[in-house]
């Protein structure tokens, strides 16, 4: 299967908020990569319920929520009612993760997984077939526009080897750093989904940028 592009809103012009989001409609995105941090389980506080709600409004692309949060449990029928279509919440942040899985497939949306850099992939061996995917954290998460964490790749390549041994469905989505110098190895070594940020929002020509994460590989589904 093609992968996947999903441009992360937390780098978008927040005064042309609107713009923006049809800039990515118009585009060969897939999916809306939206960033919910909430000062405690990572030190910055990006946005919450009515941004989402706007952006809903507007976006004809799914909404592919990753929660930053402790406590998701708490939050997750209310993401699933505002039109999150992916839930993604951290492996830290979930002492009962089966029980979160549950709750979110319970609302009928794709649920994510997220690993923080310092997380083994080995961690998920047991709820590897439960879930829709599995989001490596390829920085620290929190920030925006950081330094690309190299070990993603062979860990990437871990946890493509699993899921095939599994024979199980789980994506993989790559976030953080991501942009037109690593896609390529990501790819390679199993990258379903790519998020990109500042590679997209901050490049001077975003539809382009995304065109081109877009058809990196091509050969790589053609042979
Ligand atoms: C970081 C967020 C990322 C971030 C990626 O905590 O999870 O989704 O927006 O931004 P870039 O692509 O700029 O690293
Ligand atoms: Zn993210």
């Amino acid at each position: 299967m093609k992968h996947l592009i999903a441009p992360s809103v937390l780098a978008a012009d927040f005064n042309k908020l609107e713009k923006d989001i049809n800039m990515v409609n118009e585009s060969l995105a897939d999916w809306f990569h939206i960033d919910v941090m909430d000062g405690h389980f990572v030190p910055n506080i990006s946005f919450g319920m009515p941004v989402i709600k706007a952006i809903k409004k507007v976006a004809k692309k799914p909404l592919d929520v990753h929660l930053m949060i402790s406590n998701p449990d708490q939050y997750i029928e209310e993401f699933a009612n505002i039109g999150a279509d992916v839930i993604t919440v951290h492996y830290e942040a979930c002492t009962h993760l089966h029980r979160t899985i549950g709750m979110i497939k319970d609302l009928n949306k794709k649920a994510g997984v997220a690993l923080n850099p310092h997380t083994p992939v080995e961690h998920l061996k047991d709820v590897l077939e439960d879930i829709d995917l599995v989001l490596l954290m390829s920085v620290n998460p929190g920030f925006g526009g950081q330094k690309f964490i190299y070990n993603t790749i062979p860990k990437t390549r871990r946890l493509k080897d699993m899921i095939i041994v599994k024979n199980a469905k789980a994506q993989i989505e790559i976030d953080g750093g991501v942009g037109l110098q690593n896609a390529e190895k990501l790819l390679q070594a199993g990258a379903d989904v790519l998020v990109a940020g500042s590679a997209v929002f901050k490049s001077d020509n975003p539809t382009s940028t995304i065109s081109r994460l877009k058809n990196i590989g091509k050969e790589i589904y053609e042979v």
